[in-house]
């Protein structure tokens, strides 16, 4: 199973204080270091987090794949035709959301998006959509000619009935898998929740941040704070 870090909340503590640090590239850097398969950042329309110079500089230096998450806008599609990522993944966006909270309505918005997949897909660029486990959705996605799916799994990872949520994944997935879609996942996974998931084999992929983000600081800080109290040290 691959696993695809996202990074949008390195750049959410250094945009609370509007610096220069923790870097998203720096980070990138360590979570292929790590064994990250890919990178994946949200560049939103607020830019609350990532902003555009980001992706031009994790494109650069990004060793294995460089994946945007981001709204079907004629906004976003351009700046992805110029920065030339790996992979777009269209999300809906709310600018109210704290974060991305279901999967894109493609039954509903798939003529809507369709010119900026051709746009994306025209230029190299691999297209993904996020969708929430629906086998319907499955069905939309494959008629718009896209390559790969991303289900949503944050309702199994919120822990209402989890077992109905994972059998819906494990179906949208076999489903997609059969249409000949490559089958990512991923939103609310951690420690604690993902191994149901890495057991569907159709999954070839998870995209998972803020547990990950999280436990960095868990097993960073005592560290940091030695390293901290070394400078402090009077002799
Ligand atoms: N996939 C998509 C489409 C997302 O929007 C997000 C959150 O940015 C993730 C995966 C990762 O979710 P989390 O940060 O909860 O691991």
């Amino acid at each position: 199973m691959k696993l695809g870090v996202n990074l949008d909340h390195i750049a959410t503590i250094r945009e609370a204080r509007k610096t220069n640090e923790p870097d998203p590239v720096q980070a990138a850097l360590l979570a292929e270091l790590g064994g990250a398969d890919g990178i994946t950042v949200h560049l939103r329309g607020d830019r609350r987090h990532i902003k555009e110079r980001d992706v031009e500089l994790l494109k650069q230096v990004v060793k294995t794949r460089l994946n945007v998450e981001m709204a079907a806008t004629d906004e976003m599609v351009d700046i992805a035709l110029r920065i030339m990522p790996h992979q777009v993944t269209l999300v809906p966006e709310r600018r109210e959301e704290i974060t991305t909270e279901g999967g894109l309505d493609i039954i509903l918005q798939g003529e809507f998006i369709k010119p900026a997949i051709s746009n994306l897909l025209a230029a190299g660029i691999e297209v993904s959509i996020f969708v929430d486990p629906d086998p319907d959705q499955v069905r939309a996605c494959a008629k718009l000619g896209v390559g790969a799916i991303e289900i949503n799994t944050g309702k199994y990872a919120e822990g209402n009935d989890p077992e109905t949520q994972l059998e819906l994944i494990s179906k949208t997935a076999k489903l997609a898998s059969k249409i000949g879609l490559r089958v990512l996942a991923g939103h609310g996974l951690n420690y604690h929740n993902v191994l149901p998931v890495v057991r569907i084999k159709e999954i070839e992929e998870l995209n998972i941040g803020h547990s990950i983000i999280s436990r960095a600081v868990y097993v960073g800080l005592e560290r940091a704070v030695r390293e901290m109290k070394d400078l402090l040290r009077r002799d």
